[in-house]
């Protein structure tokens, strides 16, 4: 991977008088000969790290950035527990099935208590770990008609998705799953049930739907799509389950629309995954997979292991794993609470509808989110019609020679033509700094509406501007 080599190169040596130990070989790709005091390598290290952005003024991520006191020190405490092993660290292994049966009891679980579900290291792994249920339960309801998976027209399972984010085409072809995602269609940037049904068949293992889209931040709308397949079963039989990407909605809808049917309140809703380290505001590295009742997870897809001590069920991708996160997870829930969380996103969200209106204002933006109903932050286009000397990518370019990371890229299919900027609101922006991000962003308007001679970038090679999926 050469990626980050221009930084390695670009890195300095901590001081001209420790130049001397760490100057040559610290940077390069061989392994060290010698070994050295701890000192003078975390130095070095440290000021290797300084070159990295800052992250509060990264607007691209989902991820939180806001860390407490409290978190490092439980992140420090439990640096040596490794999640896997339940029977060493016992309380830890307690701590996250709490923290499953909270989250379970916040989706409104009907049976909190017997709910199932694991943490994992994110959205992506719970999102396999959801595909995976979805297709052994199809297996299983294909053998009980008495079509094995293996008889003809029937090789191939499919998922119905609409426009998500890329751990769903990891999961069908990593295994071997049709996707069937609905393309984005004029105005149409969401999954919509009459596109749902239209790609529904026997062979179809579930819906994915996306609750805060990645590319606008929206939420789909799932209610609507499970009385759709509720109907679709009246008519054919066909019983189709639903499983929930809430990777930032399941952490923000239960605060802000508590009303909103998303979660285990609709019968048909048998799975959700959420990172604990988007809007659930836990340091990086922590997701959750649950599924409505036991039966939904099947046996199968469960081991049992017996060499740490114990006999111990897993079902997750990853063996070894870091607690902390886990851990901090917990600290959150407790800290924050309802009310806590509550607060939380609806200032982060107060802000980004507060940007929007004033990006709305600078001209040659047209806003496609408004920061209402569903993630907190905005995105926007360059108005139609108009002609101006700049593209977004130039506003990113120009945004992130200041500091500002604010992603622009183009949509999935069908819509490649549509190029969207994108800001997250996260927990620790501030109005203070949203006013200077608006200064910024004014500054940077008027110097690309004069640009001197200044080289304009095109739309083309858009592909490598897609910094949507974080
Ligand atoms: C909708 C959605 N699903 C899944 C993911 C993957 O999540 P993670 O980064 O926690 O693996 C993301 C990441 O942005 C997302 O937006």
């Amino acid at each position: 991977m050469a990626l980050h080599n221009t930084r390695k190169l670009n890195a300095k040596p901590t001081s001209a008088v420790e130049s001397d130990v760490l100057s040559s070989d610290a940077q390069t790709y061989v392994f060290p000969e010698v070994s050295r005091e701890p000192k003078t390598v975390y130095r070095t290290i440290h000021d290797q790290l300084v070159l990295d952005g800052n992250s509060q003024h990264n607007l691209a991520t989902f991820c939180t950035t806001w860390i407490e006191p409290e978190v490092k020190q439980l992140m420090d405490e439990s640096a040596d527990k490794n999640m896997i092993d339940k029977d060493e660290y016992p309380q830890t292994a307690a701590i996250e099935e709490r923290c499953v049966h909270m989250l379970a009891n916040l989706w409104n679980s009907p049976e909190a208590a017997s709910t199932i579900g694991c943490s994992t290291t994110g959205s992506s792994e719970a999102a396999m770990l959801g595909g995976l249920a979805l297709k052994w339960k199809w297996r299983k309801r294909q053998r009980a008609q008495g079509k094995p998976a293996d008889s003809p027209g029937n090789e191939r399972p499919n998922l119905v998705m609409g426009p998500v984010q890329v751990c769903w085409h990891k999961f069908c072809r990593y295994f071997d799953v049709e996707i069937r995602e609905v393309p984005m269609e004029g105005d149409r940037l969401l999954l919509t049930p009459e596109e749902v049904l239209k790609r529904c068949d026997e062979n179809t293992i579930g819906v994915v739907v996306t609750l805060g889209v990645t590319f606008t931040m929206q939420f789909e709308p799932v209610h609507e799509i499970s009385m759709a397949l509720d109907k679709l079963q009246v008519e054919t039989g066909l019983d189709i389950p639903i499983h929930v990407d809430g990777a930032s909605g399941a952490f923000l809808a239960p605060f802000l629309q508590p009303d909103l049917l998303w979660d285990f309140r609709l019968p048909r809703v048998k799975s959700i995954n959420a990172s604990g380290h988007k809007f659930g505001l836990a340091p990086l590295g922590v997701g959750w997979a649950l599924w409505r009742e036991k039966h939904d997870l099947p046996e199968e897809l469960i081991f049992d292991v017996n060499y740490l001590g114990g006999n111990m069920p897993t079902f997750a991708l990853n063996f070894s794993r870091p607690g902390g996160e886990i851990i901090c997870q917990y600290y959150n829930f407790l800290r924050l609470g309802k009310q806590g969380y509550g607060k939380i996103q609806a200032e982060c969200s107060a802000i980004g509808a507060y940007l929007a209106g004033k990006i709305a204002e600078l001209g040659p933006f047209e806003i496609i989110y408004d920061g209402n109903g569903g993630i907190p932050g905005l995105c926007w286009k360059l108005k139609d019609g108009a002609s101006y000397p700049f593209t977004l990518y130039d506003v990113a370019d120009r945004l992130r020679e200041h500091g500002w990371l604010v992603p622009a890229y183009s949509m999935p299919p069908n819509r490649e033509d549509l190029v969207i900027q994108r800001i997250l609101i996260r927990h620790g922006f501030t109005r203070e700094m949203g006013e200077e991000l608006l200064c910024e962003m004014k500054q940077t308007i008027e110097h690309l509406q004069h640009p001197m001679g200044r080289p304009r970038r095109s739309d083309a090679g858009v592909g490598s501007h897609n910094h949507s999926g974080r």
